[in-house]
């Protein structure tokens, strides 16, 4: 994990309600692994300091870029960044996903940020699957055709019926993975966390693997202040500790992961 001063070359609309910030970052590209995220400081923010999480989208030898929405006051500064400026970044942070199961059949689950969050993934991947995004309506799927490009037979759901299954995500994944041998199954999974819940449920139930990008609440972002800790499942007659979602995770495996009811 580095600091690094980067300059920004590209932000623009994306999609929908999201935005694509690219960054020179020589630094922090290249030591990219899939799932790992940003934490980046908003320039012009006053009292605001604390950094915000973003999950890299995409990285190389030269940068990085994020996908990302406006949904406060961090990210609402967003919009005043310029080509030119200097953004603040430390990265690559997280864990971020383990080298794919090479007998397994891959199985990409996202929604939101998610399937930006997975981009990386579905590029690296020798062997490519299927993928189930949702969201609430076609503009709020992003990345449909860059995945198919990538050689992913997706499958959107959207609330409302505009593109693919009407429905939540597991309505399409459900009937698709029953016609499977589960066990065959690898699932990584990024998106809100009851889509995450959703599908830890089912990787239990059926016991196949399926790895979790867990979003919470992060200040630091380097596992200093116990902001965005979750309880993780242990042997030890406790049967649960406290891990750092931003330094051990934010990927977990589904078995690890104990909810909050
Ligand atoms: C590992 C990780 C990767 C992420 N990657 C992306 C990404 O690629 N693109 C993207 O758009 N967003 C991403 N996010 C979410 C993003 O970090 C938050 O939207 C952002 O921090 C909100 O900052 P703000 O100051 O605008 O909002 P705040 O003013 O802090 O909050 C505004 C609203 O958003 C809610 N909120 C804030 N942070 C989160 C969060 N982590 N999860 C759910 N709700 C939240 C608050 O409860 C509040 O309702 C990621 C989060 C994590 C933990
Ligand atoms: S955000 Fe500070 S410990 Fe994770």
């Amino acid at each position: 994990m580095k600091h690094e001063l980067t300059n920004v070359i590209e932000h623009d609309n994306f999609q929908g309600e999201y935005r694509i910030l690219r960054l020179a970052a020589p630094v922090t590209g290249p030591q990219v692994k899939p799932g790992q995220f940003l934490g980046l400081q908003v320039p012009n923010l006053g009292e605001r300091i604390l950094r915000r999480p973003f999950s890299i989208y995409q990285a190389d030898a030269s940068g990085v870029a994020v996908l990302y929405k406006a949904v406060g006051r961090g990210t609402e500064a967003m919009a005043n960044i310029q080509v030119g400026d200097t953004v603040n970044i430390i990265g690559p942070l997280g864990n971020g996903y383990p080298e794919p199961d090479a007998s397994k059949t891959p199985v990409l689950v996202a929604g939101g940020y998610g399937n930006a969050a997975l981009y990386i993934l579905a590029q690296r991947m020798k062997k490519k699957g299927i993928a189930f995004f949702g969201g609430r309506s076609a503009i709020d799927i992003l990345l449909v055709k860059e995945f198919e490009e990538l050689g992913w037979d997706v499958r959107p759901t959207t609330d409302d019926g505009s593109l693919g299954t009407q429905g939540l995500v597991t309505d399409a994944f459900d009937p698709w993975a029953k016609k499977q041998d589960f066990q065959s199954l690898e699932v990584f999974c990024c998106g809100p966390n009851p889509m995450l819940k959703a599908i830890g449920d089912r990787a239990i139930a059926h016991d196949f693997t399926a790895w979790l990008s867990i979003d919470r609440h992060m200040a630091c972002g380097v596992g200093a202040c116990l902001t965005c800790v979750i309880k993780r499942k242990t042997d030890t007659p406790k049967d649960w500790e406290w891990s750092r979602c931003c330094k051990d995770g934010p990927i977990y495996e589904s078995r690890e992961v104990l909810w909050d009811e």
